[in-house]
């Protein structure tokens, strides 16, 4: 009865079928994007709305960058395009934007939105959205145990490696949802995933309603997360 009415503290998203709604109403992918941001507009008022605290989008990955320039490029311009738009729709709604995943090959001009919007939104104490840029699950784990040969830290346990993470004070998502009907993990976050529950939708992400958002919901809230103890009849 526990988890009866709980709100997930952290839900992360895994995005997918932009692509496909375009293909569908023979549009180029691009529309898919620019569809897919409506969607996660409409995620971050839901989210708001019933008190999710950090919401992660998977945005693009490190393996993303092999999909042809134009669309790379797209995509990237949507959310550079986003982040100018938006900055004061997030702080009238205190949301903190956080971004997360390798820096080093982003453009200048990717750079310089994410830490403006970085910067702007930072008394945002409602709701974090941390978008996933560039982001692989198994490169931070690597990233992670470089920086600690680096200090040569010769004794590490599981909750000391954590602080080696990118986001350590972020906890672990209680709930993933995958749109389109993929049902895999992709490299999204590695680590943190080990107890979080699934949720798959055959739903592609631009047509991702409040209504499918609140039936993730409500599929958690019916599940009894037991970290791998016996619970109580
Ligand atoms: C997956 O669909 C989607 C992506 C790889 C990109 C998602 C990016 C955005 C929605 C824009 C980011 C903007 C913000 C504000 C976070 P896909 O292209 O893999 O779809 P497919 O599997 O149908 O081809």
């Amino acid at each position: 009865m526990e988890n009866l009415y709980k709100i997930p503290r952290h839900i992360a998203i895994i995005m997918d079928g932009n692509g496909r709604w375009a293909k569908r109403r023979g549009l180029d992918r691009i529309y898919g994007h620019r569809e897919g941001v409506e969607a996660v507009e409409r995620a971050i008022r839901f989210a708001k709305k019933v008190g999710i605290e950090y919401l992660s989008l998977f945005a693009f990955s490190t393996e993303n960058w092999q999909r042809p320039t134009q669309e790379v490029d797209a995509i990237f311009s949507l959310l550079v395009e986003y982040i100018n738009l938006k900055i004061p729709f997030l702080k009238e709604n205190n949301v903190r934007l956080l971004f997360s995943g390798r820096r080093d090959n982003l453009s200048e001009h990717v750079l310089q939105a994410i830490v403006r919007g970085e910067e702007e939104t930072k008394e945002g104490s409602s709701l974090t959205v941390l978008i996933m840029l560039n982001y692989s699950g198994r490169a931070e784990i690597v990233d992670a145990v470089r920086k600690i040969v680096r200090e040569g830290v010769k004794d590490i346990d599981e909750e000391s490696f954590r602080n080696y993470l990118y986001n350590p004070d972020i906890p672990d998502p209680d709930l993933l949802i995958r749109t389109s009907g993929e049902e895999r993990i992709s490299n999204f976050f590695v680590w943190q995933l080990a107890y979080t529950e699934l949720y798959f939708t055959p739903v592609l992400w631009p047509d991702f309603s409040e209504e499918d958002f609140l039936k993730a919901l409500y599929v958690y809230q019916s599940r009894e997360r037991r970290f791998g103890k016996i619970l109580d009849e």
